[in-house]
This record gives structure tokens, C-alpha cells and sequence, in this order.
């Protein structure tokens, strides 16, 4: 079944080499020489989805449906119960239009194994309510997040080409659920604009998932041998950018912004929590890192970042992310110039330490 080698062509194309990663090197923290705390009482608490999570960390949505991916979930979902923090399925979609056991019980197996931890559900934009509250049922969802990846699925062979009614879509579900909605790309990112239609339906948090991270036009050419023009493989917003978007597109809404799309630095990670950022997702990385070395070397990979966010709020003279998000950042270069000709304001960020 083509669209079952699909999820287990993701998996295989993203694990053979080191996933790219987000550029921040144009946001710049203000060292401090004198934090005047000291080091045990940072907390890295994160308040999104109107709960308190003890890190801003999330495994973001990945794979499903295949044995394969059964097994993937499986190492997810004890590494995210390990590390207390939340994780994603994959898009349930093959699940809900296949209706075989075997492959429901390929995203189940995350609650499954994680019963007391925090498990989004996962569906595509052409989804309704009905199908939004079979996957969340599926896996006793305490989030969903709707994905967006327009460009995906016109590269895929096998993929969508109606993409009407997808804001009202969105909408309808935002209005039948019961628990938190996310939308969220998948790594082409998001501008202003349609950040401010997301928001405008309703929804409780957007993933900005820009272009750095995993490249879904890039993974899908490879599999139809189609090769693209380097423009259309390397098409979409970088991270920073989407990110910087999506807040000026939502404006005062009480919003959570989730940041995406080769966040797997400390620092990288570090900026955009500073820039507004609640929760961080990552994809890509942690999936390599398990094919590669193991559940236990993920663990202490999350560890790791969690200890250098740290180390760098330590730094910034921040005690928790809220006094991160005060500091001042200095914006350059071309990140600072899309910002002008967009209308936003780089100088805020730096003078409002
Ligand atoms: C193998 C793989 C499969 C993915 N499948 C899905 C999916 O089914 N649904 C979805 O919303 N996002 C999916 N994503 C996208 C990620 O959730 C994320 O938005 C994107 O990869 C950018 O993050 P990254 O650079 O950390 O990988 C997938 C990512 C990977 C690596």
C-alpha cells in the first residue's frame, strides 16, 4: 500500500544524515555580568495549552501506520514519558481511512505506553470534526493539531491538489473541540496574513514550523525520482522568519506560539523562546538521534539542551522563561531588513531590556 511505503520512506530519508538546522545567528543576546541569583533556581517552566509544563520542549508529530513506525512511537513515547514533556503522533489520517486494527494500534501504543503524559493528536487540513474526534479518541488526545504542508502534497505524486475550504475546515473544528487546537505547518512556514486567519478561527496555539529543519519538498522529490528546481526545493519561510511572522500575525490574541523547523541548538532554542516562543518542537533531530544511538542517548540529548537553555538564561539574567522573554535581543542583517520592509519593529527587541 503506497501511502503505508510512504511513512517508512520519511522515516528512512530523514535518518540517514544530520538534519538541518534553523539559522539564528542574526537575533543576539545581551550578555549580563550580573544575574544576581543563582543557578538552581532557573525554571524552565513553559504555560501553553492553559497548563504549566515543567520544560518547553515537545516531540513534534512524526510517523504512524507502518510496523516500523509502531516501533519508532514506541521509543518516543518512553523517551517524552522520561523526559516529562509532550509528544505528537503522526498524521492519523491513514489510520482513520484504513480502519485496520494493526495500524490504529501503531499511534495508540503512545498512550498506551505514556497513559499519565500529555499525547496531541494529529490530522490533515481536509479533515472534519468527525474525523478530528476519531483520532483524538484513538489515542485519548489531550491536544490536536491540524497540519498544514500545501507544498508537500503538490510535490508528492500520490498527494492533494483541493486545497478549498481549508480556513473553514479549521474553523468547524475549532468550534466542536473539546480540547486545545493547534495549527501547525510542517516545516514551509507561515506568514503574517494567513497567521492572522488561523487566529481569527480560533484556534489555541500555531506551530510556525518554518524552512531549516526537516524538508518535506526535498524528501518528496527524492521518492518520485522528480527532480525540482533548487527555487521550489528550497521553497518557504526560514524559521526565524515564520516565527517573527506568526507573532506580529496574531497580534494581542492570547495565542501560544510553537516554534519548529530545525530547532535543535540550545541557543537557536534559546532566541526564540526570547522572541515570544511558549513551547519548542522538534522533529527531525530526536528521530535521527534514535535511529542512530538509541532511546537512551535521546533522553540525555533532551537533558542536554534542557541544561544549556539553562546556561543561557543564567547568562541573560533571566530566572524563568517570562524574564527571558524581557531581555533585549539585537536583530541583524537580513532577518532585521525582512522585518523593516515587513513593518515590523527590529529596535523593540533591542532596547526592551
Ligand atoms: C519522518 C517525519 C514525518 C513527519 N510526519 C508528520 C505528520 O504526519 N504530521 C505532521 O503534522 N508533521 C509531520 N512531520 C513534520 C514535523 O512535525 C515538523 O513539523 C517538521 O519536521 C519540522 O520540524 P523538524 O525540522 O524538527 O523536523 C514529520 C516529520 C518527520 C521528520
Amino acid at each position: 500500500m503506497s501511502r503505508l511505503n510512504r511513512k517508512n520512506d520519511h522515516l528512512y530519508g530523514v535518518i540517514r544524515k544530520i538534519p538541518g538546522r534553523a539559522d539564528f545567528s542574526e537575533i543576539n543576546f545581551v550578555h549580563n555580568c550580573l544575574p544576581n541569583f543563582n543557578f538552581e533556581t532557573i525554571s524552565l517552566e513553559s504555560e501553553y495549552l492553559g497548563r504549566t509544563h515543567r520544560s518547553p520542549l515537545f516531540i513534534n508529530a512524526i510517523t504512524g501506520g507502518t510496523e516500523i513506525a509502531l516501533r519508532v512511537n514506541a521509543a518516543l513515547s518512553m523517551a517524552a514519558k522520561s523526559c516529562s514533556i509532550p509528544m505528537a503522533v503522526g498524521s492519523q489520517m491513514i489510520a482513520l481511512e484504513s480502519k485496520t486494527l494493526k495500524i490504529s494500534r501503531s499511534f495508540r501504543i503512545v498512550r498506551d505506553l505514556n497513559p499519565q503524559g500529555e499525547i496531541w493528536a494529529n490530522i490533515g487540513s481536509y479533515a472534519d470534526p468527525s474525523m478530528a474526534s476519531r483520532a483524538a479518541k484513538m489515542i485519548n488526545a489531550d491536544a490536536l493539531q491540524i497540519h498544514l504542508n500545501v507544498p508537500q502534497e503538490l510535490i508528492m505524486r500520490e498527494g492533494e491538489s483541493a486545497f478549498g475550504g481549508m480556513v473553514e475546515r479549521i474553523r468547524n473544528i475549532v468550534e466542536w473541540s473539546p480540547m486545545p487546537v493547534i495549527a501547525k505547518e510542517v516545516g514551509f512556514g507561515m506568514a503574517k496574513e494567513e497567521a492572522s486567519l488561523i487566529a481569527k478561527c480560533g484556534v489555541n496555539g500555531i506551530d510556525v514550523g518554518g524552512k531549516g529543519g526537516t524538508n518535506f519538498a526535498y524528501l518528496e522529490s527524492s521518492r518520485s525520482g522528480r527532480k525540482l528546481s533548487p527555487e521550489i526545493a528550497n521553497w518557504g519561510l526560514p524559521t526565524i522568519i515564520s516565527l517573527l511572522e506568526v507573532s506580529e500575525g496574531i497580534g494581542d490574541r492570547k495565542i501560544d506560539i510553537f516554534v519548529s523547523g530545525g530547532m535543535h541548538n540550545s541557543s537557536d532554542i534559546a532566541k526564540a523562546l526570547a522572541l515570544g516562543a511558549q513551547a519548542i518542537g522538534m522533529a527531525g533531530m530526536p528521530l535521527y538521534i534514535l535511529a542512530n544511538y538509541g532511546q537512551n542517548a535521546l533522553v540525555k540529548w533532551i537533558n542536554k539542551i534542557e541544561h544549556e537553555i539553562k546556561l543561557i538564561m543564567m547568562m541573560t539574567g533571566s530566572k524563568n522563561l517570562d524574564q527571558l522573554r524581557k531581555k533585549s535581543l539585537v536583530i541583524t542583517g537580513l532577518t532585521a531588513e525582512w522585518m523593516q520592509r515587513r513593518g515590523f519593529e527590529p529596535n523593540y527587541y533591542a532596547q526592551r531590556g
